[in-house]
């Protein structure tokens, strides 16, 4: 085991140690990056939201066109087995699936005959320090420079890769994405603003991954009574926004207080980002850690 990944994973239907899994160097996911994955936060050893995290791998297959290797009841038996033998109470559970091994290298799909290659892990969930959380996070804008399926989690990342590079070689946690003159996201999360006391979203099209984090914002927005526009945000409006904040599974909320070098606001996490920090707490402490 790793102190990242447990031991055991699961490799194409068997539970075993990670030095001994292996996949053959012509498999499509290492040649093309044709493949697809899922992230599943876990709190009290219980996967959150795991129905709706399977139902955005299906529309991911579905996209790719790639046949779904398992039933969602074969996936929930996957990640229960990952979840039980791991260490870790919290937890992060990748899936990954891609379109196998074939004996040659062709962009065409492979024969159907060619069997996909399943893989899944736990890894410890860490979540930002309170220290960190006090401050907020700095972040950059870059352009968009993706494919025009972003709602798709599909493994080839690369112009995320280094979307996320570029912020962190200037000392920044995220890179905001511009396409059009409108933020769609960050490289590897939902962004929101906040503008007059309006929470505001961008919304879910083909240029932005639907997260499961950002629904539940929206959720916890509605059943505060806290005002919600959902509407493309212009960089005009990012840059003049109140608060600013970063979402996703694993990072929860977070306030971005810089952005290209320029306070957000105060220059502090804001108001609302607070609140809405502590009605996930609340809900994760109630609800998700309860299954
Ligand atoms: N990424 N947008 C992008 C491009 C992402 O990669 C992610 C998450 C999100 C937020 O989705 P969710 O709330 O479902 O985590 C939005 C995961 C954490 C990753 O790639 O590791």
């Amino acid at each position: 085991m790793t102190p990242y990944v447990a031991d055991p994973i699961y490799l194409n239907g068997r539970f075993l140690p990670l030095a001994e899994a292996g996949i053959s160097p012509l498999d499509r996911g290492f040649l093309y990056g044709d493949g697809v994955y899922e992230l599943i936060p876990v709190y009290s050893r219980r996967a959150f939201r795991i129905d709706e995290h399977i139902h955005r791998l299906q529309m991911t297959l579905d996209g790719i066109k790639l046949a779904n290797p398992l039933s969602a009841d074969g996936w929930k038996a996957v990640v229960l087995t990952l979840i039980e033998t791991a260490p870790w109470d919290d937890q992060s559970i990748y899936l990954q699936v891609t379109r196998g091994a074939d004996d040659k290298r062709d962009h065409a799909f492979p024969p159907a005959s060619v069997p996909p290659t399943v893989f899944a892990f736990a890894s410890p969930l860490v979540t930002t320090p309170a220290e960190v959380r006090a401050t907020g996070v700095a972040a950059i804008t870059v352009p968009d420079l993706r494919w025009s399926r972003c709602d798709l989690k599909v493994i080839s990342l690369l112009a995320n890769i280094l979307a996320r590079q570029q912020a962190v070689e200037q000392g920044c946690a995220e890179a905001l994405l511009i396409r059009d003159g409108f933020m769609k996201e960050g490289a590897a999360s939902n962004i929101f603003i906040v503008r007059d006391g309006v929470l505001c979203a961008p919304p879910k099209t083909q240029l932005m991954l639907p997260g499961i984090t950002y629904d539940v914002i929206l959720e916890l927005a509605q059943r505060h009574g806290q005002p919600v526009k959902i509407a493309e945000i212009e960089e005009t409006e990012l840059r003049a926004a109140d608060e600013v904040w970063m979402t996703s599974s694993t990072k929860e909320i977070l306030a971005i207080t810089t952005l290209d070098g320029h306070p957000v606001g105060t220059g502090k996490p804001g108001p609302l980002g607070e609140q809405m920090w502590q009605w996930y707490q609340d809900f994760k402490n109630s609800v998700m850690r309860k299954g």
